[in-house]
């Protein structure tokens, strides 16, 4: 596909602002008006001065990680910076549109409101999976971008990857694979499917396996072209150091990542099973991420009950298709006793 063809206009033309660490990150640096003397927080990370704007070392070690090459790498404040930017480059407001494949992750159609793009609902079929041929009906001549997202945030079910390459080959635009929880799962990640079609983009995140929520820091793996629009129109200095810093620990410490996903799967198991015995769950749909949607009897009394308790769940019911159906994220041992034990006293009780 002729990724500049789908590029706004004013971004094509766009001069990008020249920052000062762009060229030069080290010699007698007079040049972007920093405190040469130093910084009133004391570490070893300079933090007098700005970080670099083309993350190379963190791009260096992400790609190697990842086994990609580094040209296909971009680095984002959380993967919600990259949707924004996505949206940014490629939709003209008023005209251009596009497709969500609902019910999903809340931030697609939030980047699109805010950039004044018409975002279009295509609803996941009733195993929700892509529904091919409603995207395909949904798609027109100003559809640039098409979000999934798999496992998918709320249902928590991985797509068919069949169906993400025929959903890409059958669109004029680009087919954005969000896969935040996709540690999760032992396979089928869409990354080598990039090879296969320039049209889609697999955008990944820090926050959820790597328990890194609090640093903000997603990635996105695309064709180069892509990734050299991020980088025009990304704001300058956009990643910080202390951000990289943790990331470059990170990657010193991947087992620790498979360590916490044992954990959380091997909880996850668990809750399943108390779930199964109690009678106000209508259906525990099947998971392949760090939480668990379920549909109870009357979901919203169940989420009011429990937030009076001091136990915060994430009430899905008003996305579409979703009636009573809370979303729990996979808590800790002790966490997760306590929950079931909430929901036995409900059971036992009769509250309903
Ligand atoms: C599907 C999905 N994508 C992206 C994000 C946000 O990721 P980040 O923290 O990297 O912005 C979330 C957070 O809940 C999510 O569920």
């Amino acid at each position: 596909m002729e990724i500049n063809s789908l590029v706004r206009e004013n971004i094509k033309k766009l001069k990008p602002y020249t920052s000062a660490r762009q060229g030069y990150l080290s010699g007698i640096l007079l040049d972007a008006n920093e405190n040469s003397f130093g910084s009133v927080v004391e570490s070893n990370l300079q933090l007098n001065r700005y970080p670099d704007p083309n993350q190379n070392i963190l791009r260096d070690k992400l790609s190697n990680y990842l086994k990609i090459k580094k040209e296909n790498l971009f680095v984002g404040v959380g993967s919600d910076e990259i949707i924004d930017l996505l949206v940014r480059i490629f939709c003209e407001p008023r005209i251009d549109n596009v497709i969500i494949t609902e019910p999903t992750y809340g931030m697609y159609k939030v980047a699109c409101d805010i950039s004044n793009v018409a975002a279009k609902t295509v609803p996941l079929n009733n195993e929700f999976q892509l529904d091919i041929n409603s995207i395909k009906n949904s798609v027109d001549e100003n559809t640039k971008l098409v979000f999934c997202c798999s496992p998918n945030n709320p249902t928590g079910n991985l797509l068919y990857k069949k169906n993400i390459l025929e959903t890409a080959k059958s669109i004029n635009g680009l087919l954005i694979v969000d896969e935040a929880y996709v540690d999760f799962i032992e396979s089928g990640s869409s990354i080598d499917l990039i090879n296969e079609q320039n049209n889609i983009i697999v955008m990944r995140t820090f926050s959820k396996a790597w328990g890194l929520a609090g640093i903000r820091a997603g990635y996105c793996i695309a064709d180069k072209s892509i990734i050299d629009y991020l980088f025009k129109i990304k704001s300058p200095y956009n990643l910080n150091k202390m951000t990289s810093d943790i990331i470059l620990s990170a990657l010193d410490n991947i087992q620790k990542k498979n360590y916490f996903i044992e954990q959380i799967n091997q909880q996850k198991e668990l809750l399943i099973n108390q779930l199964k015995k109690n009678k106000y769950v209508d259906k525990i749909f099947p998971s392949d991420a760090n939480f668990v949607l379920v549909k109870f009897k009357n979901g919203k009394y169940l989420y009011d009950e429990l937030v009076k308790k001091g136990i915060i769940l994430r009430d899905r019911s008003g996305q579409l298709n979703l009636q009573n159906c809370i979303r729990i994220t996979i808590g800790n041992e002790e966490e997760n006793n306590i929950l079931i034990k909430e929901l036995e006293r409900f059971n036992e009780e009769n509250i309903y």
